[in-house]
């Protein structure tokens, strides 16, 4: 996505070289327009470095290129970080005195502004009618927040931290419009399990299954796009199903299920959403050799004797606190569409979670695809919602149900 970063003069200016870093690194294409009083603050060449493109910042600049509509016009996102008092009070009077604010005039894309100023300037009621004419004309704002001020003062008009303005520009993204009806999560703990676990028997060979953890991740991504700050426990993964992730998911990697149980459980006291979308072993071997188990040391046939793993999700369900959401998943390979439901019924039931997302798996279904199709069944056991496609949309639909 091509994601215009409108840089004005504040302190919190330097604090922007991470919020085009954070953008740069989750793949987008960042041009950055900074106000003469910005590049006081922080130095063209850093920006030019952090989002691989030249910075602008005059007006009268390429004029032949009619740069100054240009570049609004191309913009499919404008991120204001910092927006100053000032700049907030141009963009709601529709000024056009510079070449950010021509950019944010000729552009159609949606805008999300970063406010940061001192209080009094924040609580001014020139500020307050700035700030609500432009939530009104569909403008979103993250932050400020309340912290210690450039001074020695304190209280709120500090910049949100550049982390959460990357989810809330991602989150606005990815709503494809100003209403941003879906930065649903923005702010909220999500804790989500992707991938297989795996047991070993050897150094050398291992119990597993064959999650991707597409769809996991596929719902970590959706959930920092709605502007959770998510933690993704993944079990076994391929670097590839990881890359571009926002850097508002912290990734842990485990492999068997005692390692998934440890993390989960770690991080699950903080978590106020917790998808289990992990293909968990239901045994483990009960012990495992030390050296490679060898063909001439056991003949024609190899017993391997296996033990219960904890039912993770379980535990999850009875140590949840208060207002804590959990969603488990069920993957079965029933054909029978009435019979899976039935099934689905039974283990929502068996589980306690609020919510299970259904999905057939089979031996070319699910596992590993791009695609997945689930039915969506809630506390009471009612079927609230259906979803198929790629895992990202479905990924979606799921999280307009939960969120
Ligand atoms: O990874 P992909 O290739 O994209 O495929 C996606 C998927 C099919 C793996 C995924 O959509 C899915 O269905 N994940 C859950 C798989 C699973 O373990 O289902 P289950 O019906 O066996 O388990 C029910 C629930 O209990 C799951 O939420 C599971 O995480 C959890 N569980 C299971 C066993 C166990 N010992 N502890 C658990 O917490």
């Amino acid at each position: 996505m091509n994601i215009v970063v409108g840089i004005t003069g504040g302190i919190a200016a330097y604090k922007a070289v991470n919020v085009v870093r954070g953008l740069v690194l989750a793949g987008h294409e960042v041009h950055v327009v900074a106000t003469e009083a910005a590049l006081r603050f922080v130095g063209r060449p850093t920006l030019e470095a952090i989002s691989r493109n030249p910075v602008h910042s005059e007006l009268y600049e390429a004029v032949a290129e009619v740069r100054h509509v240009a570049i609004g016009q191309a913009a499919e996102l404008i991120v204001v970080a910092p927006a100053t008092a000032n700049t907030i009070a141009k963009i709601a009077a529709g000024l056009a005195d510079d070449l950010l604010g021509n950019s944010i005039l000729a552009s159609k894309a949606p805008i999300l502004l970063a406010p940061a100023m001192h209080t009094e300037m924040w609580q001014n009621p020139a500020t307050v009618a700035n700030v609500a004419t432009l939530r009104a004309r569909g403008v979103q704002f993250v932050g400020p927040a309340s912290g210690q001020l450039t001074g020695s003062d304190s209280g709120p008009g500090r910049m949100a931290e550049p982390d959460e303005i990357v989810a809330a520009a991602l989150a606005v993204a990815a709503g494809g419009g100003p209403a941003g009806h879906r930065a649903d999560l923005m702010g909220r703990r999500v804790l989500v399990t992707a991938g297989g676990t795996r047991e070993p028997l050897d150094p050398v060979r291992f119990i597993g299954n064959r999650s991707s953890g597409k769809q996991g991740v596929a719902i970590a991504r959706a959930a920092a796009a709605r502007g959770a700050e998510v933690t993704l426990i993944a079990a076994n993964l391929d670097e590839g199903v990881l890359t571009g992730l926002a850097g508002s998911i912290a990734v842990r990697h485990v492999s068997t299920t005692l390692e998934l149980q440890e993390a989960v459980l770690l991080a699950a006291g903080t978590a106020e959403l917790i998808v289990m979308a992990a293909a968990v072993a239901d045994y483990r071997p009960e012990t495992v050799a030390a050296g490679k188990i060898r063909k001439e040391a056991q003949g024609d046939s190899l017993q391997l004797r296996l033990v219960r793993n904890p039912d993770i999700l379980h535990e999850l369900v009875q140590g949840r606190h208060d207002g804590q959401v959990i969603v488990g998943f069920a993957a079965e390979t029933e054909p029978d569409a009435a019979a899976l439901l039935e099934l689905a019924v039974a283990k929502r039931a068996r589980k306690g979670v609020d919510y299970l997302v259904v999905n057939r798996v089979g031996w070319t279904e699910t596992f590993g695809s791009d695609d997945n199709a689930v039915m969506v069944l809630d506390a009471t056991g009612g079927n609230v919602a259906q979803a198929h496609g790629d895992k990202q949309s479905v990924a979606d639909r799921i999280l307009d149900v939960v969120a």
